[in-house]
């Protein structure tokens, strides 16, 4: 199965992505993890894809796209994935068609993770995750044990003025996916405000499972 979460940042892409992963048996890519890789790496994209992230904005699609597409023709991605992040724009959202085209594959589902604007700031500046586990936690809706406080990480973009500059680029950027996905047949919406339980419980159901 190939499916894509969009929606707006801290809407729980991440924290859904990794429970629905584990029961499907496919891929997470995160573009958003990959870019904080090669930043952690020091690698040449890492060090182009910096600036924008800290400041909230997109990176540019000609370094997206590119990434991508090296990403889904591994091995482990033949079988399906969940796309995480990505597309965020329509150039991007053509991109991946393309490639999937060439390959007589297409996405399956597009799962929109619908969240007010008002809930966003507060998931995103409470955000704690943990380097060597990978797991989100909230220090209010999902504490972390203390034993664990030492090594978790609070992401440089996780601030209140860059997560208004992301939620900016969610609506101007990414919203149009929206239209562009139901013209497709593909776009399911799914409430990702409630227990995070809750929410996988319906993303299973819009998946169908
Ligand atoms: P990326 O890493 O993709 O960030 P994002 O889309 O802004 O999404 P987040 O990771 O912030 O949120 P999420 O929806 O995964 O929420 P989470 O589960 O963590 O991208 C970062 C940057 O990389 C971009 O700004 C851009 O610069 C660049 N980039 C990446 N992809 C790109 C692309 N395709 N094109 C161009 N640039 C790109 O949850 C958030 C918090 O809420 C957590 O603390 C969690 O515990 C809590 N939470 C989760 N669910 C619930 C719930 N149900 N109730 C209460 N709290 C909850």
């Amino acid at each position: 199965m190939r499916v894509v979460f969009i929606g707006p940042p801290g809407a729980g892409k991440g924290t859904q992505a990794a429970r629905i992963v584990d029961r499907l048996q496919i891929p997470h890519i995160s573009t958003g993890d990959m870019f904080r890789a090669a930043v952690k790496a020091g690698t040449p994209l890492g060090k182009e894809a910096d600036g924008y992230m800290k400041s909230g904005k997109l990176v540019p699609d000609s370094l997206t796209i590119a990434m991508l597409r090296e990403r889904i023709a591994e091995p482990d991605a033949k079988r399906g994935f969940l796309l995480d992040g990505f597309p965020r724009t329509v150039p991007q959202a053509d991109a991946l068609d393309a490639a999937l085209r060439a390959d007589d594959m297409k996405i399956d589902v597009v799962l929109l993770v619908e969240v007010p604007d008002e809930l966003i700031v507060a998931r995103i500046v409470g955000r704690r995750s943990d380097p060597d586990t990978g797991r989100i936690y909230h220090l209010t809706f999902d504490p972390p044990p203390p034993e664990l406080a030492g090594r978790l990480v609070h992401r440089k973009d996780d601030t209140e003025e860059a997560c208004r500059t992301r939620l900016g680029a969610y609506h101007s950027q990414t919203a149009p996916l929206v239209p562009y996905y139901e013209s497709h047949g593909v776009l399911r919406r799914v409430d990702g405000v409630g227990e995070p339980a809750d929410v996988t419980t319906r993303i299973m159901g819009a998946l169908g499972l």
